[in-house]
């Protein structure tokens, strides 16, 4: 059967509250990308999220709450953790943090890791499905595994709309930033980058007075990159080629910027070179060309590394790696 996509009224959400309470799944927007929601503190809900993705292995979820008091319940905050959350939450930004002893939460969310990672998320839709639910929501992106992050609730239903644990898809619109959060965890006490994402480097960086350090340069199985952090991810159809000049005749073009130059099938992710304007419509271009392009190689325009542009990178790179 498939999921009930419905736009995301008070009813619908209220409804979706339910099935969560019922140890079923919800997707639903939020400010980064959609996600495939389930109870945290439900182990067979949470297992049926790796069912319905397809995940090839547990890995850690994200777990969604209403602000940092509940966050409180589930993990241990050191002093710089909550300097950025009071600064970025509600939005998205995704901390990794000790879990506390007396947390409800199930094990399955922290895969066997001593950490969870804990979001707020700022979305309207999300933050009255947290409510309604009255648990915390484990979810990750709302797409079968490897494949591009859903930002519109249509590509939630190509994807997992058969997903026979998928109970409702809260339809509320495009996400405004299109991308993931960003993870930051603390191995040794150090803040590091453990994926980029929807709130830049900098950003970041300017809260905490110091420089983030780098999830691969850190030490220790704690400082390695998150652990869903796959060579090959977000990965569409056809292949993919970066930094591209010129396009060749064969090739259609994601494009970026005032200077694109001529296909006969092109998007751009910004005329204007709007790096946010960029991010946000990465997904659904990439989806979009990936349609069209019918085995055609997608030629993609180089991406500055400023700002959101180290996610952008980040995942076109991701995109274009060799598939398993
Ligand atoms: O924007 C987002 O973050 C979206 C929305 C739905 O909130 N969620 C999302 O979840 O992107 P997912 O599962 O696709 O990615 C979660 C990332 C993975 O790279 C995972 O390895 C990492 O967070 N992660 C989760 N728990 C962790 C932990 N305990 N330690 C290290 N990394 C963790
Ligand atoms: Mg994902």
């Amino acid at each position: 059967m498939l999921a009930q996509c419905l736009k995301a009224t008070a009813e619908a959400i209220r409804q979706a509250g339910a099935a969560i309470r019922e140890g079923r799944l919800v997707a639903f927007p939020t400010e980064t990308v959609y996600g495939l929601g389930a109870d945290a503190t439900d182990d067979k809900a949470v297992a049926s999220i790796f069912e319905a993705k397809g995940r090839p292995r547990f890995n850690p979820l994200i777990v969604h709450v209403a602000n940092l008091q509940e966050a409180e319940k589930h993990c241990v905050f050191n002093a710089e953790a909550e300097r950025l959350a009071r600064r970025f939450w509600p939005g998205g930004l995704t901390l990794v943090l000790p879990r506390r002893e007396d947390t409800a939460l199930s094990l399955l969310v922290s895969a066997g890791l001593d950490t969870v990672a804990v979001r707020v998320p700022a979305h309207e839709t999300a933050r009255a499905l947290i409510k309604e639910a009255k648990r915390p929501l484990a979810a990750p992106s709302a797409n079968p595994s490897g494949k591009v992050s859903p930002t519109r609730a249509a590509h939630v239903m190509e994807g997992l709309g058969e997903a026979p644990q998928l109970a409702f898809v809260l339809d509320g619109g495009a996400c405004p930033l299109g991308l993931e959060s960003t993870v930051i965890g603390f191995p040794q006490g150090i803040p590091t980058l453990l994926r980029p994402g929807a709130v830049a480097r900098d950003e970041i960086e300017a809260v905490l007075g110091r420089p983030l350090a780098d999830a691969d340069a850190a030490s220790g199985e704690e400082g390695r990159a998150s652990p869903g952090q796959l060579e090959s991810h977000y990965a569409p159809g056809s292949p993919i080629r970066l930094d591209a000049a010129e396009v060749a005749e064969d090739e259609v073009l994601l494009a970026f910027g005032p200077d694109a130059p001529k296909a006969k099938t092109s998007m751009n992710l910004s005329a204007s070179g709007d790096l946010t304007e960029a991010a946000a419509n990465l997904f659904a271009m990439l989806r979009a060309l990936d349609a069209e392009a019918g085995g055609r190689r997608i030629a993609v325009m180089p991406i500055p590394m400023t700002g959101l542009g180290e996610a952008i990178n980040d995942r076109l790179k991701r995109a274009a790696a060799p598939r398993d």
